[in-house]
């Protein structure tokens, strides 16, 4: 016991070193689990094995968090001890401290988003995931905000789209988001699951810390309008234990390309995207230029602020 308890402080000693107090930042797939969460499951760890902690004796620095520790006491000890006493999920809250020294100033946060979205899939696992869906689903902290002025109200948005065209199997060809949309790879498909539902899937490769990749899987299912017309398709799901709402805006849809813009929150970050989807591994020059057209329309540059998606990377079977 007395090891354990030992090396919650060394770690929290080690936290505090690293500490600055930067805002937090974070958010289509997102992953939030932020330092400040890391600070805070290693005080409910440590408040759980130690009977009672008096906040006075904490170490300064884990005061700062914005956690409601009553809420983590009552609701979470049990996830948070788990996280401190298994290896992965140490090893990511350690690596998720380091993204605190970072001094990301820029609205969106993109390198503190990076920064945490890489500790998070190279070590991610089921106590991390428990510990995290805790703490969302009894809204136990509140991370800094990263607010965002969503496009969604943009004219050009008003042209109603037939998403039906939607239905099966895509590549994403190009990515607006440095962290989320751009990956080695990402396959989507689309297809009816009931009357007034239909349901997303996402198959992609994300990069990890130590040169490898890990393979990600997502499921959505969302509303589907009747005559199967929309501008905008919305849907929650939950990914790595966080719950996530999205909007998704088309400016382009037929049988053989899909332009859209995504606006999107978790927690109290929000975080913006855009993807090209083409039924090829790589889009032909004049979807390209279409969809740099339907970008420029709604104030996004796409040669400045799109990637373009490895197309010959192995990618998981859909
Ligand atoms: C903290 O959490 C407790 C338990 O969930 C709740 O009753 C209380 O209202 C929360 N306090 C704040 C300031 O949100
Ligand atoms: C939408 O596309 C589907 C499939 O291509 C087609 O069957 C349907 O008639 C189209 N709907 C409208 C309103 O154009
Ligand atoms: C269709 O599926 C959705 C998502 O699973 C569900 O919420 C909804 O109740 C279903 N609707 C019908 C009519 O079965
Ligand atoms: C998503 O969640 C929000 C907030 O809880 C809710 O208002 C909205 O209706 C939900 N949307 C769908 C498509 O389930």
């Amino acid at each position: 016991m007395a090891n354990l308890v030992q090396s919650f402080f060394i770690l929290v000693a080690f936290i505090s070193v690293c500490w600055t107090p930067v805002a937090d930042a974070g958010g289509a797939k997102v992953n939030n689990v932020t330092p400040s969460m890391a600070r805070t499951i290693l005080i409910a760890a440590m408040s759980h094995e130690m009977d009672t902690v008096a906040s006075a004796d904490l170490p300064s620095s884990l005061t700062k968090t914005e956690a409601n520790t009553t809420c983590i006491m009552t609701y979470c000890t049990d996830a948070a001890l788990d996280c401190v006493k298994d290896q992965a999920c140490r090893t990511a809250l350690s690596c998720l401290s380091t993204c605190d020294s970072l001094e990301d100033d820029s609205p969106d946060k993109i390198e503190l988003q990076k920064c945490t979205a890489d500790c998070v899939v190279t070590y991610e696992n089921e106590a991390l995931d428990a510990v995290n869906g805790c703490f969302d689903s009894h809204d136990c902290i509140a991370l800094t905000p990263i607010p965002l002025a969503c496009r969604d109200t943009h004219p050009a948005f008003s042209i109603p789209q037939n998403v039906t065209d939607m239905e099966g199997a895509w590549w994403a060809t190009w990515g607006k988001n440095a962290v989320y949309d751009c990956y080695p790879c990402q396959r989507l498909s689309f297809s009816p699951l009931n009357a007034s539902s239909w349901l997303y899937t996402s198959k992609y490769l994300t990069p990890t810390l130590e040169g490898g990749v890990r393979a990600y899987e997502l499921q959505a299912a969302f509303p589907w309008p009747a005559d199967g017309m929309a501008t905008a398709i919305a849907f929650n799901y939950t990914y790595q234990g966080m719950s996530h709402g999205e909007e998704w805006r088309f400016l382009h849809v037929d049988p053989s390309l899909v332009v859209l813009y995504y606006c999107g929150q978790g927690n109290t970050w929000q975080y913006e995207g855009g993807l090209v989807l083409s039924r090829e591994r790589s889009s032909p020059p004049d979807h390209v230029s279409l969809a740099a057209e339907a970008f420029a329309k709604i104030g996004i540059d796409f040669e400045e602020e799109f990637c373009e998606l490895q197309p010959n990377r192995p990618c998981p079977a859909l």
